[in-house]
Parts: structure tokens; sequence; C-alpha cells
């Protein structure tokens, strides 16, 4: 399966693109998890995008959509892929279009999880993401680790995204809304969104979205 996941920062993208790929057997690609790699290994793409994720901006195009070109060409991708952040705006989904053409396929579906934005305010404020791997998520009030500030899985660090910031959120949430919310209409138009609540437990989410992608299918 080649899903697209869409919704806002905070949605519960991350937290349920993880539980879904380790069902659906498909990786879970996170444009927002390949720049913070590099950024964390210090490589030139991680210096550029580095100044621009944490004024919750978006990274260029021609730098997001060829790191994802490059990710989704991958072996394990071959077969199907879970989109997390990407594509962020109509341009970047007509690349994706683009690139699928050229590589003889196509989406499956588009998931889009929708949560009113003071849940989405409160998820982020307390979300604490582990250093050793983002696909390790918390959260200080919803999803609290046995010991505070450390990871569960792997005892790692836990932290606050520097984005993360009150103010940073706002110009995210603004930049949702302007530039990746009208990707929902250009996908509409091809007939594959489905468009699921978000609010409840992680769990019931999970099946919601499960649930929505088999009836998609
Ligand atoms: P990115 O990393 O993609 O961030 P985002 O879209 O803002 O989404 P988040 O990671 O903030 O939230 P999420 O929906 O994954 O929520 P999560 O599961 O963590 O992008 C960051 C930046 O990178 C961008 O601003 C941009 O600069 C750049 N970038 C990335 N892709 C780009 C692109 N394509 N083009 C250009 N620039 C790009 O959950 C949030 C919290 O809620 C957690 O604490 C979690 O524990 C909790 N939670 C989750 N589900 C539930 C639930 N059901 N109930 C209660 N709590 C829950
Ligand atoms: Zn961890």
């Amino acid at each position: 399966m080649r899903i697209v996941l869409v919704g806002p920062p905070g949605a519960g993208k991350g937290t349920q693109a993880t539980l879904l790929a380790k069902t659906l057997s498909i990786p879970h690609v996170s444009t927002g998890d390949l720049f913070r790699a590099n950024i964390s290994q210090g490589t030139e793409l991680g210096l550029a995008a580095k100044a621009i994720m944490d004024s919750g901006k978006l990274v260029p195009d021609e730098v997001t959509i060829g790191m994802a070109k490059d990710r989704l060409a991958e072996p394990d991708a071959a077969d199907g892929f879970l989109l997390d952040g990407f594509p962020r705006n109509v341009a970047q989904a007509v690349a994706l279009d683009g690139i699928l053409a050229e590589w003889g396929i196509e989406l499956d579906g588009v998931l889009d999880l929708e949560v009113p934005e003071d849940e989405v305010v409160r998820r982020i404020a307390g979300r604490r993401i582990c250093r050793n791997d983002s696909a390790h998520i918390f959260h200080v009030e919803y999803n609290r680790p046995a010991v505070d500030d450390v990871c569960d899985v792997c005892q790692g660090e836990l932290y606050q995204r520097g984005d993360d910031a009150e103010d940073k959120v706002r110009v995210r949430l603004e930049v949702y809304h302007t530039e990746t919310e009208p990707i929902i209409a250009y996908y509409q138009k091809q007939g594959l969104v489905t468009t699921i609540p978000a609010l409840g437990k992680v769990d019931e989410v999970t099946q919601r979205a499960i649930a929505a992608l088999r009836e998609n299918k």
C-alpha cells in the first residue's frame, strides 16, 4: 500500500504512522524525521534545513522533493510506504505524482487526521521525543514515560523540539492552513481522501485508520 498521511502539526501523524507502518509492513517515511536526522548528523542538508525548521516555515521544495524521492527509491519502499509530512503543499503533491508516474505506480489513499486546534496545541505543548529514535514519542500527560524525561523503549533522553515553542506552533498552524490544507482538495479530485477523527485513545485512532484504509481499497 502507498499512503499519504495528512493532518495539522501535533495531530498524531508520527504516533499513528509508526503503528500503521508496523501493522501494514511498510516503511514510515517522515520528511520531518529525515530533516531531524540530517541535523543531528550535521550534514549540509541538515544545516540548510535547521534555521527554517526552527522558524516553523517550510524547507524549500527543491531540497525536500529530492530528499523524499531518494528515500522512496530505497528498496524497502518498493512495495509500499506511509508518507508522513510529505507532500506539504500542492507543488510537492504534483511532484510526487510525477515521480510515481515515472515509476509506473500510484497512491492507494490519503488519510486525513482531523483534530480540533485546541487539542493540537495541548498535544504539542506536552510532547517529548527520544534523542535516539524519533519514533519514540511521549506526552507528559497523555502518554507519560515511567520515569520523567527517560524513554520507556530505549532509556534515551527525552527532549522537547525547538519548533514546539508556542510562537513557532502558531506559525506552523498558519503554514498548515495556507500551504498544506489545499493538498486535501487536490487529492479529493483524485478520489483518494478519507478523513477520520483523530480524537480519542491512540489505539482507537489506529483502529479507525486501519478500517478507513481497508474500506478505501
Ligand atoms: P514534521 O516533523 O512533519 O512536524 P509536523 O507536521 O508539524 O507534525 P508533528 O511532528 O509536530 O506532529 P505529529 O502529527 O507527527 O504528532 P505526534 O504523533 O508527534 O515537520 C517539522 C518541520 O520540518 C516543518 O515545520 C518544516 O519546517 C519541515 N518539513 C517537514 N516536512 C516538510 C516538507 N514536506 N516540506 C517542507 N518542509 C518540511 O503527536 C503529538 C503529541 O500528541 C505527542 O506527544 C503524542 O504522544 C500525543 N498524541 C498522539 N496521539 C494522541 C492521542 N490520540 N491522544 C492523546 N495524545 C496523543
Ligand atoms: Zn527511545
